[in-house]
């Protein structure tokens, strides 16, 4: 399963702390600590002892103990303490699996499994280094759906003036304009895609025509860049959404937003209420979608000439192999 070489996140960096925090990843149950250090760790949740959940412990002089017989594991899995044998060096192989750890937008991600090629990097979100706009993360949701079904979601506009009329669309104007579709090194692209929008974002006061830049950048991330109006005084800050999501089952998933915006005055829960109320319209249309999994079989499903950037997805994502989400 190549999903295994692959990052993906897991929970807010902040709720990542000195206690154990149970999370499940690719139907993988593991656990989240923070080392002393400050370093995230991620190890199989399962005590190699007697198999109790290791999430239930907590985290003592800098180790996690296990909930039973309190035997503790510092950062690199191996047992370094046996409490009812006092005196005795737990060997090398005393020790419970643990994984590779990343932080970055405000997540912390994870990789199961070392890839047997090159390096396998974390998906690139760009407008996290651009100083003008301010970063905050919606989520977690937990949501009855497939990764892959998700970040189709995202990538789809026919659906605005429908799920987000007066929002994102109007019945009025459900036509969309050709826009292209070009594959890149890390996966698809779409440019050109426009819409009027009557509630294009938190301040919008009339319809709005917005352009959008759509990026599948990993198997279960997308971005989303809002292009700037000609002559608007946000000219090169090209607003953006990161759509990270954690493939929990192949039928469930724990879904996260970063909002990259320029947004400065308005607060973190007004923000977040925004994409609240729109990802909310999608959820109940999203978790009612069968097949769970996304069909790669192009004659699976029926598509439209709107269609072309969720058929590009379906091609990257069975050229790259991807198994988990997708039937
Ligand atoms: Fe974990 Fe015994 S089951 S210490
Ligand atoms: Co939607």
């Amino acid at each position: 399963m190549m999903e295994k070489s692959q990052w993906h996140p897991l929970a807010l960096s902040h709720d990542v702390i000195d206690a154990p925090l149970a999370v499940r990843l690719l139907e993988q149950d593991l656990v989240l600590w923070r080392d002393t250090s400050g370093r995230a760790q991620a190890f199989v949740d399962r005590c190699p002892h007697r198999g109790a959940r290791l999430s239930l412990g907590r985290v003592n002089e800098g180790n996690l103990e296990c909930p039973y017989h309190g035997w503790q594991f510092a950062d690199n899995g191996q047992c370094v303490k046996v409490p009812a044998v006092p005196g005795f060096t737990p060997p090398p192989q005393h020790c419970v699996k643990s994984f590779n750890v990343q932080e970055a937008y405000g997540l912390v991600w994870v990789q199961l499994q070392a890839p047997e090629g090159a390096d396998v990097p974390l998906p690139v979100f760009e407008a996290e280094a651009n100083d003008q706009l301010r970063k905050l993360n919606c989520g977690p949701y937990d949501v009855a759906a497939s990764a892959p079904r998700i970040i189709e979601n995202f990538l789809d506009m026919s659906h605005f003036g429908f799920v987000h009329e007066g929002w994102l669309g109007s019945r009025d104007a459900t036509a969309m304009a050709p826009y292209q579709v070009e594959p890149t090194p890390t996966g698809v692209k779409a440019t050109g895609c426009k819409a009027v929008q009557p509630q294009s974002n938190l301040h919008s006061t009339k319809p709005a025509e917005v352009e959008y830049t759509y990026e599948v950048t990993a198997p279960y991330t997308a971005l989303l860049t809002k292009i700037p109006e000609e002559g608007s005084s946000k000219q090169g800050w090209h607003e953006a959404i990161g759509l990270f999501i954690c493939p929990v089952t192949p039928d469930t998933s724990r879904v996260w937003f970063r909002l990259a915006v320029a947004d400065f005055e308005s607060t973190d829960a007004q923000l977040q209420q925004f994409q609240h109320t729109i990802f909310t319209q999608d959820q109940p249309v999203l978790e009612s979608q069968l097949p769970k999994p996304l069909p790669l079989d192009p004659r699976a499903e029926l598509h439209s000439a709107a269609d072309r950037m969720s058929s590009a997805y379906r091609r990257y994502l069975k050229a790259s192999g991807v198994s988990f989400g997708v039937c």
